[in-house]
């Protein structure tokens, strides 16, 4: 069998873009004792991949050039030599750019609980939603008389934090670039407001929507952002850090903002998260999440690109703004 891939085959410098992956083209060998061979079906993608493909120490080793570009996928079960695996069953990992990978052993693999569907393991009650939900509820406690500002608002991980905020009874406002993201926020996922970064000035928008300042700000993007956001820092004020997109395609390192002594003058704290920490706490967050969703309180939007041509300039849709909700791509749809 013949397993179509994407491979790494430079180290961007600034923007990311198809030119630095090439197709690849390998045989898929008999499986040996204890593999399980996967058919990709959908793709994640998530900012966090510029990073992986950077040469520089992070929470995950480096993609190697000549690589198959690492990404988070659902599959399903081709043929197994594993025990607990069997042939059709639904499973998550880090499958990467191609039509099929094996694991070893499972090594990486969980199979979908009942009912879930691919997309939804990727985004609502997937790492996205963990990244939300734990990101805002262990990082601080958003309450009634609460005001929480969210950037990257209407992406995958922003759209979550609002409608979470909005549960706990805050006041919730979305930073997105654009007229239909704002819409989408305030008509559709139940924000109080949002401020267009890309038509007005945040720290105006700011002004005008948050006159008792700032009590939770989470941050995706970093930059002029999180340096409007800290001139309205209420007292005792929780920053959180989430990600700095803004900064990801950066050609030299990326100036931490100047008015970071408004942390001490509002005896705020400021304080960062991975995600990966709180997988052992999946049950709970799913506990929560699982009947918020199936009872309307959150809404998820998707966006689903198609075919394994359209995989590098998938990615770039993160970086231009191009996405609106969380970023797939099918492959193929389950048997
Ligand atoms: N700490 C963790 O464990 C963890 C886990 C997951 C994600 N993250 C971080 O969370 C953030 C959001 O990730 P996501 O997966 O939810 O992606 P996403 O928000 O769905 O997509 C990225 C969005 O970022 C915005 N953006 C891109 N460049 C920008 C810029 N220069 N200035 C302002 N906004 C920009 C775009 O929206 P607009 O159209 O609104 O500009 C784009 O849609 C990223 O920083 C990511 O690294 C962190």
């Amino acid at each position: 069998m013949k397993n179509q891939q994407w491979r790494l085959s430079s180290r961007p410098e600034g923007l990311i873009g198809p030119e630095h992956f090439e197709r690849g083209m390998e045989t898929v060998l008999d499986l040996t004792a204890g593999q399980v061979l996967v058919k990709n079906l959908y793709l994640s993608f998530d900012p966090t991949q510029r990073g992986w493909v950077n040469d520089t120490e992070s929470y995950m080793p480096p993609v190697a050039i000549g690589e198959v570009m690492r990404a988070g996928t659902v599959g399903q079960v081709v043929s197994s030599e594993a025990p607990g695996f069997s042939v059709g069953d639904l499973v998550q990992g880090l499958g990467g750019w191609q039509e099929y990978f094996v694991s070893d052993g499972g090594l990486g693999l969980s199979k979908l609980p009942a009912g879930i569907t691919p997309q939804q393991a990727l985004g609502v009650f997937g790492t996205t939603g963990l990244t939300a939900y734990f990101g805002l509820l262990d990082l601080s406690d958003p309450k009634p008389g609460d005001t929480i500002l969210v950037s990257g608002a209407a992406g995958a991980t922003g759209q979550v934090v609002g409608q979470i905020a909005k549960i706990k009874g805050a006041r919730v406002i979305g930073i997105a670039g654009g007229p239909e993201k704002c819409r989408w926020l305030v008509e559709e996922a139940g924000f109080d407001a949002a401020i267009d970064y890309k038509n007005e000035s945040v720290d105006a928008g700011i002004q005008r929507l948050c006159p008792n300042r700032i009590n939770i700000f989470f941050d995706n993007v970093g930059g002029d952002i999180l340096e409007a956001a800290l001139d309205h820092l209420a007292l005792n004020a929780r920053v959180i850090l989430c990600g700095g997109i803004a900064g990801y395609n950066a050609v030299t390192p990326v100036p931490g903002p100047k008015n970071i002594m408004n942390l001490v003058i509002t005896r705020s704290r400021m304080e960062g998260f991975i995600v990966i920490d709180y997988l052992s706490r999946m049950a709970e967050f799913l506990a929560d999440m699982v009947p918020w969703y199936q009872s309307g309180k959150i809404i998820h939007l998707e966006d689903v690109q198609e075919g394994f041509d359209a995989i590098p300039a998938t990615l770039q849709r993160l970086f231009s703004g191009q996405n609106q909700g969380k970023q797939l791509l099918r492959l193929a749809d389950p048997v």
